[in-house]
């Protein structure tokens, strides 16, 4: 089946939305003829990408909403269930990244970064799970990172949060396979994007550069054809890089040489 035919008429709804990932897919989908429930916390900038998508922009429904303030979600799912009538693809993108030492973290911070990229994505998969297994058809992706499968200098919470994701959506896939559910996690490596210019400092400021290393990145929109791929392709994990990818093997098979690389790239 072409890819058209495969994403033709079905809705997705994509979570950071607003830039990067998120925002490549946006183009993407639509692009393949999907309408797209496009949501961050940066109305204006859901705006921006909606307008961007020219004479297919009546295609995307822009839905503001803040991941670490999710008590409302189910009224949000259930208005765009009312108004759109499914929902066949949810991919989880928004994420907040971190660069800060754990003495230099307060508990405050990692509880934020866990808001955003670990309960925010469950709540509003949650409130979708329902509708999905009702249906018996849909397929909600997450994503992780490399650093969600081992730790990094920096990036403790942020690393934890990821690695919660995996245990929660390989859940999710065991327990709903039989509805017809599919499950997928993203583990991208390095793509270009904003996200280490809004890592978290240790007292919640923005870290304000692109480190070095991600500026050597995948583009968003090679990201972005990765994981169609992957859902096209039904892959229980969706890996979007680079030779950083290697690292996921050498901590597997070497964890030793791992931890001498870890301890060399602190810094990229
Ligand atoms: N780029 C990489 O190299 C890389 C590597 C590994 C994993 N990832 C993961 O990939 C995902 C996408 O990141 P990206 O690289 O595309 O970074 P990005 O350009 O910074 O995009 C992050 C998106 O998340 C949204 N977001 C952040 N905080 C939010 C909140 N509180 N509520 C709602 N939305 C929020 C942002 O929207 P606002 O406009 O509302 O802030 C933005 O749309 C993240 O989960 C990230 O952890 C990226």
């Amino acid at each position: 089946m072409k890819n058209r035919e495969l994403f033709g008429g079905r809705i997705a709804w994509v979570t950071g939305a607003s830039s990067g990932i998120g925002e490549a897919l946006v183009y993407e989908f639509v692009r393949l003829g999907a309408r797209v429930i496009a949501s961050s916390n940066d109305p204006e900038g859901l705006d921006r990408i909606k307008n961007r998508c020219g004479d297919r922009s009546g295609m995307v429904v822009i839905v503001p909403f803040d991941l670490a303030e999710t008590g409302n979600i189910k009224e949000i799912v259930d208005s765009q269930i009312n108004s759109l009538g499914k929902i066949d693809f949810l991919l989880n993108i928004g994420g907040i990244s971190q660069r800060a030492r754990i003495e230099d973290t307060p508990l405050w911070l990692d509880r934020k970064i866990f808001e955003i990229n670990y309960f925010g994505t469950i709540a509003l998969t949650k409130a979708v799970l329902p509708y999905m297994v009702s249906r018996k058809s849909g397929h909600i992706l997450a994503t992780s990172s490399i650093s969600g499968r081992f730790g990094f200098p920096l990036r403790s919470a942020y690393s934890a949060s990821k690695q919660a994701i995996h245990g929660f959506f390989e859940t999710l896939y065991l327990e709903n396979k039989s509805s017809n559910i599919r499950a997928s996690v993203i583990i991208p490596g390095r793509v270009i994007t904003q996200i280490s210019l809004h890592a978290l400092d240790g007292e919640g400021n923005e870290h304000g550069k692109l480190d070095d290393g991600q500026a050597k990145g995948l583009t968003p929109e090679k990201a972005a054809k990765k994981i169609i791929r992957g859902i096209i392709t039904d892959k229980r994990e969706i890996l979007v890089g680079r030779s950083e990818l290697l690292l996921l093997y050498i901590r597997r098979i070497w964890p030793w040489l791992f931890f001498r690389i870890a301890d060399k790239i602190r810094s990229t």
